[in-house]
């Protein structure tokens, strides 16, 4: 079985994908400093699926440890999610998220090039897109950030750009994800927010569970289908799967840079997720229309026919699933992962 280092991989989207890992075959490696994540997780993987899972308690920060993980293993490939991923934090705090993303992202890469290791693939964002001058959304679309945390996404795409054009031998796939949503079926495990969330879904079940009193929809006069800003909310275990698919595409090509979005290729508005949870919670859910945030677009979803074309990667959970899955998550964590 060949290791794949999972940085990040106890965070939200990371640990879905370690699960999807194993189903392909694959031994993840998590390392992962917990700031945004609960050990508890680690234990969580390993009861679902029923195998032990190597973790190490490591910043990306501190090159020397890292080191040391590929020393210990041989690593076939790296999948790196560590790092910040707050928008309005990082308006507030840029520092901190350029440190944290841009020297984790340049430790990862020197030490896999120290330690012979070739494959990386990278969480980026949809947010490198900015404003869209339309809808669907192209890979080759240009590219355009807005805020601290866009920026790191898109210096890092340029980073790996330049470097795989130095090490021809090194491969990178930078994946885009519109909008994660949706927890394993277990609810052991899912998207765990410290304080008031900043994602409408968990926000969303917070309300349904009577942490939080009611949603703020933030404007209601956009020009789409009910006024609400509308996104291409993706289940992250199909977020996962297209991870396992990349790096089997990996194994089997010469090209050394791959871009593919990861959506559904279908927008939902924040009223279409309100509702269609309300099915899922038998009730109606209590929201407020606040005023428009600065810095929010009225829509955007993806074009995902390259990494179905190329990868495989098709969708198989709807909204309706992806609001039962996460309901379900916060029945069974009302405290979140504690
Ligand atoms: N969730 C989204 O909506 C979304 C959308 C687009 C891109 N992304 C990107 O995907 C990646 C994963 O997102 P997520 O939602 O799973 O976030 P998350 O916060 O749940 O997971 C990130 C994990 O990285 C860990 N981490 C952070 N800095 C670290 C460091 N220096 N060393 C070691 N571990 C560190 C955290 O403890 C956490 O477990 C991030 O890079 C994020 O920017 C997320």
């Amino acid at each position: 079985m060949k290791n794949v280092v999972v940085t990040g991989g106890a965070g939200y989207i990371g640990s879905h994908t370690v699960l999807s890992l194993i189903e392909y075959g694959y031994n993840p490696i998590i390392v992962d400093n917990f700031s945004n994540s609960s050990p508890k997780v680690i234990e969580r993987l390993e009861k679902i699926s029923n195998r032990d899972i190597k973790c190490y308690n490591i910043d990306c920060c501190n090159k020397d440890e890292l080191d040391k993980v590929f020393k210990e293993n041989d690593v076939f490939g790296v999948i790196h999610f560590a790092g910040y991923k707050a928008v309005g934090e990082s308006v507030k705090l840029p520092l901190k998220y350029y440190e944290n993303n841009l020297i984790s992202l340049l430790n990862v890469v020197e030490v896999m090039h120290n330690n012979n290791s070739n494959n990386l693939i990278f969480s980026s964002s949809a947010t490198v897109y900015g404003d869209p001058a339309s809808v669907p959304i192209y890979e080759d679309f240009p590219l355009h950030v807005t805020n601290p945390y866009g920026r790191t996404k898109l210096m890092i795409e340029e980073i790996l750009k330049d470097y795989v054009k130095a090490n021809p031998d090194f491969k990178v796939a930078l994946l885009r994800y519109f909008n994660p949503i949706g927890a394993h079926e277990s609810g052991l495990i899912g998207e765990d927010p410290n304080g008031i969330p900043n994602n409408l879904m968990p926000y969303i079940t917070q309300v349904c569970i009577g942490k939080l009193d009611h949603l703020n929809v933030f404007g209601d006069d956009y020009d789409t289908i009910d006024g609400t800003g509308v996104r291409d909310y993706v289940h992250v275990l199909d977020l996962a799967r297209g991870h396992s698919l990349t790096l089997k595409k990996m194994e089997e090509i010469n090209d050394n840079l791959l871009i593919y979005n990861l959506g559904t290729g279908k927008g939902s508005s924040v009223l279409e997720v309100v509702h269609e949870m309300e099915k899922v919670v038998g009730h109606k859910i209590h929201y407020v229309i606040a005023n428009r945030r600065a810095g929010d677009i009225a829509t955007c979803y993806a074009n995902c026919d390259k990494a179905y074309k190329e990868l495989g990667f098709k969708t198989q959970y709807n909204l309706y699933d992806m609001c039962q899955s996460s309901w379900n998550f916060q029945q069974k964590n009302p405290n979140g992962i504690r």
